[in-house]
């Protein structure tokens, strides 16, 4: 990697997210010299392309940083000697997750875009997709690094690992980071006061202890949580409450994702209540796209909208950009991140995926041992990491049993006889993008 003038090629590049990622570069310019940003999307894609892009060069302009934006739908011309490569794409765009989530409800199942059924054909969609990019790569930037942000994070990660010879890649999620940012705030304290052991899978991570200036303070930071505290939430999650003596039991900070998993009926409960009333999370989002859209397209905008804000992936950003920072800089510094678990966290196999604090150095990210899990997370954790490692063998083969096995042993799902009403009807749904399928 050249000590100058970075390339970024960004696959989704016309996602309404890419004001966070353009945001973060030029703030951290000086350190991360980025000369060539290559936004990359699909035809379909275009005219959001052209908006958010066009919104790109005003921001670098008004940041005044050399750092010129392309925009792109040539995957070669994008990929071509890139030095990182980060993907934000959704297969099939927000009309497919609004399936992945209406779809499932009709069964009484929860519907979501990462975990349960949702999660699965998310994962079906995408890692055909990710290997084929990953083809690309070795072709056109084999020294490359891939730091994949598109969901099922986890399970995209875990597929990349088996599937594929490719190493350098980080899956990468904003949760913990929400959460880090969420404790400092329900402490009223700055954030680089606090450290959060984090480990666990991607939307299934746990904060093991949290420390303010070194003093552990994990049972302070579980009291703010029990008695109504909601700094640790995320818009996109439905903020219902805790059982204060579980969560005391627990004695680990949930991530906002483990509400699917231990508040299944309220969770279905209110996501059927709001599929009714104001629309699944899809829909709502397709709606705050286009107001973000209109936003972008106002030429006198030069800096990211704050009603970005509204979306769930709060410090995207930081989490990309500092991850990006500290592998040019071989930085050293501690950052939870999607990894083989090389041993890491005891309960999980060495040669999965998992989302762990790691030392960031030039040659990738480091696992910090954290041993084994507690028993009371320890089945879980492990059922929902069965059920990435055989979706994603389901994704790559296209074998209906084995995508049938992966629903049926996802959690949220309570039957093989639902679980297969649901798969057919989503195949169904689905098949423009699951040609494996067919
Ligand atoms: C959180 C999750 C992301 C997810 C996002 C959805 O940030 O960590 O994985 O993509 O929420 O937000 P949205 O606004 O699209 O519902």
């Amino acid at each position: 990697m050249s000590k100058k003038g970075l390339k970024i090629a960004t696959i989704g590049g016309g996602s309404s997210y890419t004001p966070e990622l353009v945001e973060g570069f030029i703030k951290r310019y000086d350190s991360l010299p980025i000369s060539e940003l290559w936004l990359l999307d699909i035809p379909e894609g275009e005219e959001k392309l052209t908006i958010v892009g066009n919104l790109a060069k005003r921001m670098v302009e008004e940041a005044g940083v050399p750092m010129t934006i392309h925009l792109t739908l040539d995957r070669e011309k994008a990929l071509q000697d890139a030095d990182f490569v980060t993907t934000q794409f959704r297969v099939g765009l927000l009309d497919a997750r609004a399936k992945d989530e209406r779809i499932p409800l009709k069964y009484d199942v929860i519907g979501q875009e990462t975990n349960g059924p949702g999660g699965l054909f998310k994962g079906l969609r995408t890692i055909p997709v990710i290997l084929d990019i990953i083809k690309d790569m070795e072709r056109l930037c084999p020294h490359a690094w891939l730091i994949n942000f598109t969901n099922p994070a986890g399970m995209v990660t875990e597929a990349i690992y088996r599937h594929s010879n490719w190493r350098k890649v980080v899956g990468l999620c904003n949760v913990p980071v929400g959460i880090k940012m969420g404790v400092a705030k329900a402490l009223d304290v700055e954030a680089d006061r606090i450290h959060v052991d984090f480990a666990g899978l991607n939307h299934m991570v746990y904060g093991m202890d949290v420390y303010l200036d070194g003093k552990c303070v994990t049972e302070d930071v579980i009291n703010k949580i029990t008695s109504g505290d909601s700094s640790m939430t995320m818009k996109n999650i439905v903020d219902i409450g805790w059982e204060p003596g579980f969560l005391k039991a627990l004695n680990m900070l949930p991530c906002p994702y483990h509400r699917y998993y231990y508040k299944t009926s309220d969770m279905l409960a209110e996501e059927k209540k709001n599929a009714a009333e104001e629309g699944t999370r899809a829909e709502v989002v397709q709606q705050l796209e286009k107001e973000l859209f209109e936003l972008y397209k106002d030429e006198t905008l030069r800096t990211k909208p704050e009603q970005l804000e509204k979306r769930g992936g709060a410090y995207y950003s930081d989490a990309a950009c500092n991850l990006i920072d500290s592998i040019y800089n071989d930085r050293g510094d501690i950052q939870p991140v999607n990894t083989l678990n090389k041993g890491a966290i005891g309960s999980i196999p060495d040669d999965s995926a998992v989302e762990v604090n790691c030392i960031i150095t030039k040659d990738g990210p480091k696992p910090l041992a954290v041993g084994d899990l507690p028993v009371s997370v320890r089945g879980l954790v492990q059922q929902i990491k069965s059920f990435e490692r055989i979706a994603a063998e389901a994704a790559v083969s296209g074998d209906y049993d084995q995508a049938l096995l992966a629903m049926t042993i996802n959690p949220l799902v309570s039957s093989d006889t639902t679980a297969k009403l649901i798969l057919d009807e989503m195949l169904e749904a689905h098949k423009e993008y699951l040609p494996q399928f067919q």
